[in-house]
Protein backbone atom coordinates (compact mmCIF):
# COMPACT_ATOMS: atom_id res chain seq x y z
CA UNK A 1 0.00 0.00 0.00
CA UNK A 2 1.09 3.21 -1.32
CA UNK A 3 2.42 6.00 1.94
CA UNK A 4 -0.36 7.14 4.08
CA UNK A 5 -0.64 9.14 7.40
CA UNK A 6 -3.59 7.49 8.27
CA UNK A 7 -4.41 4.09 9.84
CA UNK A 8 -6.03 1.99 7.23
CA UNK A 9 -6.85 -0.99 5.76
CA UNK A 10 -8.35 -1.19 1.90
CA UNK A 11 -10.60 -4.14 1.47
CA UNK A 12 -13.50 -5.11 -0.63
CA UNK A 13 -16.72 -3.70 0.27
CA UNK A 14 -19.49 -6.02 1.80
CA UNK A 15 -23.46 -5.49 1.48
CA UNK A 16 -23.08 -4.80 5.52
CA UNK A 17 -21.07 -1.58 4.73
CA UNK A 18 -23.89 -0.13 3.32
CA UNK A 19 -24.15 2.44 6.21
CA UNK A 20 -20.62 3.20 5.98
CA UNK A 21 -20.56 3.79 2.49
CA UNK A 22 -23.74 6.18 2.40
CA UNK A 23 -22.64 8.26 5.35
CA UNK A 24 -19.46 9.41 3.50
CA UNK A 25 -21.45 10.21 0.37
CA UNK A 26 -24.06 11.73 2.27
CA UNK A 27 -21.96 14.27 4.01
CA UNK A 28 -20.24 14.91 1.03
CA UNK A 29 -23.58 15.80 -0.73
CA UNK A 30 -24.76 17.91 2.41
CA UNK A 31 -21.84 19.86 2.48
CA UNK A 32 -22.66 21.01 -1.12
CA UNK A 33 -19.24 19.72 -2.63
CA UNK A 34 -18.96 19.43 -6.43
CA UNK A 35 -20.34 16.43 -7.15
CA UNK A 36 -22.87 14.71 -9.61
CA UNK A 37 -25.33 13.18 -6.75
CA UNK A 38 -27.65 15.94 -5.58
CA UNK A 39 -30.00 13.73 -3.28
CA UNK A 40 -29.04 11.35 -0.36
CA UNK A 41 -29.01 7.98 -0.61
CA UNK A 42 -30.37 5.62 1.74
CA UNK A 43 -28.40 2.81 3.47
CA UNK A 44 -30.72 0.32 2.43
CA UNK A 45 -30.14 1.75 -1.76
CA UNK A 46 -27.20 1.39 -1.06
CA UNK A 47 -26.52 -2.18 0.75
CA UNK A 48 -28.69 -3.25 -2.46
CA UNK A 49 -25.94 -1.51 -5.02
CA UNK A 50 -23.23 -2.96 -3.40
CA UNK A 51 -24.98 -7.13 -3.21
CA UNK A 52 -25.95 -6.55 -6.85
CA UNK A 53 -22.49 -4.74 -8.23
CA UNK A 54 -21.51 -6.42 -11.26
CA UNK A 55 -18.99 -9.88 -10.89
CA UNK A 56 -16.25 -8.11 -12.92
CA UNK A 57 -16.23 -4.54 -10.91
CA UNK A 58 -14.44 -3.66 -8.38
CA UNK A 59 -15.75 -1.83 -5.21
CA UNK A 60 -13.22 -0.81 -2.69
CA UNK A 61 -13.41 0.35 1.50
CA UNK A 62 -10.67 1.91 3.38
CA UNK A 63 -11.37 1.15 7.38
CA UNK A 64 -9.48 3.60 9.72
CA UNK A 65 -8.07 0.40 11.77
CA UNK A 66 -8.39 2.45 15.07
CA UNK A 67 -12.11 2.20 14.96
CA UNK A 68 -13.67 0.22 12.00
CA UNK A 69 -15.02 3.64 10.79
CA UNK A 70 -15.12 3.65 6.81
CA UNK A 71 -13.02 6.63 5.92
CA UNK A 72 -13.68 6.23 2.11
CA UNK A 73 -14.68 4.37 -1.10
CA UNK A 74 -14.02 3.49 -4.78
CA UNK A 75 -15.86 2.09 -7.18
CA UNK A 76 -15.45 0.46 -10.52
CA UNK A 77 -17.71 -1.09 -13.42
CA UNK A 78 -17.35 -1.82 -16.33
CA UNK A 79 -18.40 0.97 -18.51
CA UNK A 80 -21.18 -0.62 -20.77
CA UNK A 81 -21.68 -4.20 -19.46
CA UNK A 82 -24.51 -5.34 -22.60
CA UNK A 83 -21.68 -3.95 -25.09
CA UNK A 84 -18.81 -5.90 -25.27
CA UNK A 85 -16.39 -3.84 -27.41
CA UNK A 86 -16.39 -1.83 -24.50
CA UNK A 87 -15.06 -4.72 -22.17
CA UNK A 88 -11.74 -3.12 -21.39
CA UNK A 89 -13.02 -0.03 -20.41
CA UNK A 90 -13.84 0.60 -16.60
CA UNK A 91 -15.74 3.77 -15.21
CA UNK A 92 -14.42 4.83 -11.69
CA UNK A 93 -15.63 6.65 -8.75
CA UNK A 94 -13.82 8.00 -5.65
CA UNK A 95 -15.20 9.57 -2.27
CA UNK A 96 -13.21 10.26 0.66
CA UNK A 97 -14.77 11.78 4.31
CA UNK A 98 -14.21 15.54 4.16
CA UNK A 99 -11.96 15.00 7.50
CA UNK A 100 -9.76 12.30 6.43
CA UNK A 101 -8.32 14.00 3.40
CA UNK A 102 -4.88 14.48 2.01
CA UNK A 103 -3.85 11.93 4.04
CA UNK A 104 -3.30 9.40 1.01
CA UNK A 105 -6.37 7.72 1.42
CA UNK A 106 -7.43 7.96 -2.01
CA UNK A 107 -4.34 7.54 -3.04
CA UNK A 108 -4.31 3.94 -1.45
CA UNK A 109 -7.62 3.37 -2.72
CA UNK A 110 -6.59 3.81 -6.56
CA UNK A 111 -3.43 1.03 -5.51
CA UNK A 112 -5.42 -1.15 -4.65
CA UNK A 113 -8.19 -0.60 -7.57
CA UNK A 114 -5.28 -0.34 -9.93
CA UNK A 115 -4.37 -3.87 -9.16
CA UNK A 116 -7.42 -5.56 -9.18
CA UNK A 117 -9.10 -3.68 -12.31
CA UNK A 118 -6.22 -5.03 -14.08
CA UNK A 119 -6.39 -8.88 -12.27
CA UNK A 120 -10.30 -8.46 -14.18
CA UNK A 121 -9.25 -8.08 -17.12
CA UNK A 122 -9.61 -4.15 -17.50
CA UNK A 123 -7.16 -2.01 -19.47
CA UNK A 124 -8.08 1.39 -19.43
CA UNK A 125 -10.35 3.50 -16.20
CA UNK A 126 -12.37 6.50 -17.50
CA UNK A 127 -14.55 8.76 -15.49
CA UNK A 128 -16.18 12.34 -15.98
CA UNK A 129 -15.84 14.94 -13.22
CA UNK A 130 -17.20 18.13 -12.60
CA UNK A 131 -15.27 20.90 -14.13
CA UNK A 132 -16.11 22.83 -10.97
CA UNK A 133 -14.34 20.47 -9.07
CA UNK A 134 -10.86 21.58 -9.12
CA UNK A 135 -9.70 18.69 -5.94
CA UNK A 136 -10.84 15.98 -8.10
CA UNK A 137 -8.95 17.22 -11.07
CA UNK A 138 -6.10 17.64 -9.35
CA UNK A 139 -6.43 13.90 -7.13
CA UNK A 140 -6.97 12.05 -10.40
CA UNK A 141 -4.29 13.81 -12.12
CA UNK A 142 -1.87 13.07 -9.33
CA UNK A 143 -2.88 9.17 -10.28
CA UNK A 144 -1.87 9.43 -14.25
CA UNK A 145 -5.09 10.27 -15.34
CA UNK A 146 -5.21 12.73 -18.28
CA UNK A 147 -7.68 15.00 -19.20
CA UNK A 148 -9.18 13.68 -22.68
CA UNK A 149 -12.40 15.76 -23.62
CA UNK A 150 -15.08 18.05 -21.63
CA UNK A 151 -18.86 17.58 -22.10
CA UNK A 152 -20.33 21.14 -22.15
CA UNK A 153 -23.64 21.58 -19.79
CA UNK A 154 -23.54 18.03 -19.11
CA UNK A 155 -24.73 18.30 -15.46
CA UNK A 156 -28.03 19.96 -14.38
CA UNK A 157 -28.75 21.17 -10.88
CA UNK A 158 -31.63 23.51 -10.61
CA UNK A 159 -31.43 26.12 -13.20
CA UNK A 160 -27.51 25.59 -13.27
CA UNK A 161 -25.41 23.82 -16.12
CA UNK A 162 -21.69 22.17 -15.08
CA UNK A 163 -19.83 21.29 -17.53
CA UNK A 164 -18.00 17.73 -16.91
CA UNK A 165 -14.27 16.60 -17.99
CA UNK A 166 -13.24 13.50 -19.30
CA UNK A 167 -10.48 11.54 -17.90
CA UNK A 168 -8.75 8.21 -18.85
CA UNK A 169 -5.71 6.04 -17.47
CA UNK A 170 -4.47 3.08 -18.97
CA UNK A 171 -3.50 0.59 -16.49
C1 LIG B 1 -10.98 13.73 -4.66
C2 LIG B 1 -10.81 12.99 -3.33
C3 LIG B 1 -11.35 11.58 -3.52
C4 LIG B 1 -9.31 12.92 -2.98
O1 LIG B 1 -9.17 12.13 -1.79
P1 LIG B 1 -7.91 12.27 -0.77
O2 LIG B 1 -7.88 11.06 0.07
O3 LIG B 1 -7.98 13.58 -0.10
O4 LIG B 1 -6.66 12.26 -1.79
P2 LIG B 1 -5.14 11.90 -1.40
O5 LIG B 1 -4.83 12.39 -0.01
O6 LIG B 1 -4.90 10.46 -1.67
O7 LIG B 1 -4.35 12.79 -2.43
C5 LIG B 1 -3.59 12.25 -3.48
C6 LIG B 1 -3.04 13.40 -4.31
O8 LIG B 1 -4.12 14.05 -5.02
C7 LIG B 1 -3.84 15.45 -5.12
N1 LIG B 1 -4.84 16.20 -4.35
C8 LIG B 1 -5.81 15.69 -3.54
N2 LIG B 1 -6.56 16.69 -3.01
C9 LIG B 1 -6.06 17.85 -3.51
C10 LIG B 1 -6.39 19.23 -3.34
N3 LIG B 1 -7.40 19.60 -2.54
N4 LIG B 1 -5.66 20.14 -4.03
C11 LIG B 1 -4.64 19.78 -4.83
N5 LIG B 1 -4.25 18.49 -5.00
C12 LIG B 1 -4.96 17.55 -4.37
C13 LIG B 1 -2.45 15.66 -4.50
O9 LIG B 1 -1.49 15.47 -5.55
C14 LIG B 1 -2.41 14.51 -3.50
O10 LIG B 1 -1.09 14.15 -3.15
P3 LIG B 1 -0.36 14.98 -1.95
O11 LIG B 1 -1.34 15.13 -0.82
O12 LIG B 1 0.82 14.10 -1.63
O13 LIG B 1 0.00 16.30 -2.56
C15 LIG B 1 -11.55 13.73 -2.18
O14 LIG B 1 -11.16 15.08 -2.17
C16 LIG B 1 -13.07 13.66 -2.27
O15 LIG B 1 -13.68 12.68 -1.83
N6 LIG B 1 -13.72 14.71 -2.83
C17 LIG B 1 -15.19 14.75 -2.90
C18 LIG B 1 -15.74 13.69 -3.81
C19 LIG B 1 -15.27 13.86 -5.24
O16 LIG B 1 -15.18 14.96 -5.76
N7 LIG B 1 -14.99 12.71 -5.87
C20 LIG B 1 -14.63 12.66 -7.26
C21 LIG B 1 -15.84 12.31 -8.06
S1 LIG B 1 -15.41 11.02 -9.24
Amino acid sequence: MPETSLDMIVRDARPDDAAGVAAVLNAIIAAGEPVAFDAPLTAEAERLYIAEFPERGVFHVAVRQDDGVIVGFQSLEPFAASIHAFDHVGVIGTYVAGDCRRRGVARCLFAATFEAARRQGFEKIFTYIRADNPTALAAYASQGFEVVGRARRQARFGDRYVDEVFVERFL
